[in-house]
């Protein structure tokens, strides 16, 4: 009897214990459709530990790593400098460092994912094609680190 409850109690942490892993990822969404985002077009790769971890917090566990920001970097100066200036400062597409975002939810790492992921419109097509999810989240950590806005409208760091 007293063995039961025991086992009994133990499946129950277990199951609970399994529960976030298993249902609280979050739902990615295209920046401009408001569509699911179709993840079987991710590039070998990016399912690293923290891209899982952004899954389910929905926070890049790059932002502020001296070594990720570096490497975020130079995939940034390979795939996005060309459009939007070596400093983010824009060109063909719009400024990445400061605090005017022409899609609001830019303002929060799942924002920014779901738009490079997924893209917007005319040349701003989705980097998918060139960069796996890690890489992404790498250089999404590069943007955070150059932000020269208010600080006080950088949502991605607030809990
Ligand atoms: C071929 C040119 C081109 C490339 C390459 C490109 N972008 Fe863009 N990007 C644009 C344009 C144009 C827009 C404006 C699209 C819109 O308003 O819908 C844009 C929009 C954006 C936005 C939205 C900004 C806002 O104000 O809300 C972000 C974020 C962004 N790009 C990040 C990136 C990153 C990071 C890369 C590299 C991985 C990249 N882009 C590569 C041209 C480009």
């Amino acid at each position: 009897m007293r063995l039961n409850i025991y086992l009994g109690g133990a499946i129950a942490a277990l199951a609970i214990g399994l529960a976030p892993s298993a249902y609280a990822d979050i739902t990615l969404r295209n920046a401009i459709t408001g569509e699911t985002l179709d993840m079987s077009f991710a590039k070998k790769g990016g399912n690293t530990e923290q891209f899982k971890q952004f899954m389910q917090t929905g926070k890049n566990p790059y932002n502020g790593n001296e070594a990720a920001v570096k490497k975020g970097e130079s995939l940034y100066m390979t795939g996005c400098s060309g459009c939007h200036g070596h400093e983010a400062e824009g060109k063909l597409g719009p400024g990445l460092a400061d605090d005017y975002w022409t899609y609001p939810r830019n303002a929060t790492d799942q924002g920014l994912f779901e738009l490079l992921f997924g893209g917007a419109n005319g040349m701003m097509g989705p980097q998918y094609v060139n960069f796996n999810t890690d890489e992404m989240l790498h250089i999404m950590a590069f943007i955070r680190h150059i932000y020269k806005g208010d600080p006080k409208k950088a949502d991605w760091l607030k809990p």
